[in-house]
């Protein structure tokens, strides 16, 4: 039987026999729909990602690419679904009354195969479509990694490092390979400079995403990827890891923090001094809790333990000419360095706010004039996996903050007092 004698025949004959589950398959395609769209709309609310809201060049270009893009396909759309309504009720054939003749040859419309003219215009036509489509996309996914920073720029570089489940943000400020400024979560960005980003990571893969400022690019263990990032204003931009890396995907999250290029100056100067002995009788008191908890996993720069008050060689190496040359210790690899941590947000991979009403204070006034989020911190230091599920006990590879239940409640109280010292 060839397909042009009877092609609708064979089909109808399969259709005949299921016939009786149509208005079943109906219903259940009607509910996938309605299940599928209520699922996107969750997804939709409650969140602060926006990726139609692009405060920066680069993010700019992507929503207008995204916008052009859409309206072609919407209007491919509506042609290619309007011709298929049309013709679908222009040829529609009354249902016959016999089984055994169904749909007879004859009532077919006149066949069209091999119309030469048709076939090359509906090839050319989406071809073109198409290429332009591609021409613009390619332009934009070049800009995308371009970097035209200007030579004089206060950042040289940062080494974004996913984590389970944290970021750490390794800023270079001039051409060496030693980080100046070693923070987590939060990247603090002159407002209006491109900064030039190399992204990897220390165990899986992870994808840093800024949705208001760019587009996504995988942080790959052992591979150091190229991308860029401007904020375009003043604020805070939140991003969350986009490619799915174990327990706490969810809440592996990070701010980009848009202040002025002055404020910026004041804000790494301050990230460059060393931590410092506490002078308060209950911070001190803390330092010691941590240097005998924390200290494990958490780098403080230019302190170590209780003992060793010189520590800052630990962390600094001179060549003869007393010039620094080393301070990778910064970079526990474990944990995130702590040295500012009061000067932060957001703790526990950006998921907690450190402040509250933090919209109400100058971003380097929060250590000062932030209203301490103390709940949420204590609960997090005595039990880090209730609060975010995390693989600490795990035989195969501990990932996460152990819980630290034993600590008394002075402890907690003398941790938070020193931690709060870290500014
Ligand atoms: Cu990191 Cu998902």
């Amino acid at each position: 039987m060839s397909q042009k004698e009877s092609p609708v025949g064979t089909a109808s004959q399969s259709d005949t026999a299921r016939r009786p589950s149509t208005h079943v398959r109906r219903r259940v395609g009607g509910l996938a729909v309605a299940g599928g769209s209520a699922l996107l709309l969750a997804g939709c609310a409650d969140t602060p990602l926006d990726t139609m809201a692009p405060e920066s060049p680069i993010a700019n270009e992507i929503n207008n690419l995204f916008i052009g893009v859409g309206i072609v396909a919407v209007i491919v759309f509506i042609l290619v679904q309007g011709a298929v309504i049309y013709m679908a009720r222009r040829f529609r054939v009354a249902p016959p009354k016999d089984e055994s003749q169904i749909y007879p040859d004859e009532d077919f419309p006149e066949q069209i195969h091999g119309n030469t003219r048709l076939e090359i215009g509906w090839t050319i036509l989406p071809t073109v479509i198409m290429a332009v489509v591609a021409f613009f996309t390619l332009g934009t996914l070049f800009n995308l990694d371009d970097v035209s920073a200007s030579d004089n720029r206060q950042i040289q570089k940062v080494t974004v490092v996913g984590q389970q489940w944290w970021w750490e943000f390794q800023y270079h400020l001039d051409d060496d390979d030693i980080p100046d400024i070693v923070t987590a979560n939060e990247l603090v960005l002159p407002v209006g400079e491109e900064i030039y980003l190399d992204v990897t990571s220390r165990d899986v893969i992870h994808s840093f995403w800024i949705p208001a400022l760019n587009g996504k690019r995988d942080a790959v263990p052992g591979r150091t990827s190229p991308w860029t990032i401007e904020a375009g204003a003043l604020g805070r931009f939140p991003g969350e890891c986009t490619e799915f890396c174990g327990l706490s995907h969810a809440y592996m999250e990070k701010w980009v923090i848009g202040v002025t290029a002055d404020d910026w100056q004041v804000w790494a100067d301050n990230q460059m001094a060393d931590a410092e002995v506490p002078t308060d009788a209950d911070a001190l008191a803390g330092w010691e809790v941590f240097s005998a908890q924390c200290a494990s996993c958490h780098v403080l720069n230019g302190l170590t333990s209780l003992n060793d008050t010189d520590a800052a060689d630990s962390f600094e190496i001179y060549d003869g000419a007393n010039r620094l040359i080393d301070k990778q210790t910064q970079v526990s690899g474990a944990a995130p360095n702590l040295s500012h941590f009061a000067s932060r947000s957001t703790f526990a991979g950006g998921i907690f706010e450190l402040y509250e009403n933090i919209d109400d204070v100058d971003y380097l006034d929060l250590a000062q004039a932030g209203d301490l989020n103390r709940g949420q911190l204590e609960a997090w230091i005595t039990n880090a996996p209730e609060q975010k599920s995390n693989a600490w006990d795990s035989p195969t590879g501990q990932r996460g903050m152990t819980p630290f239940e034993a600590l008394s409640s002075d402890d907690v109280d003398h941790l938070v007092a020193f931690l709060m010292t870290l500014d």
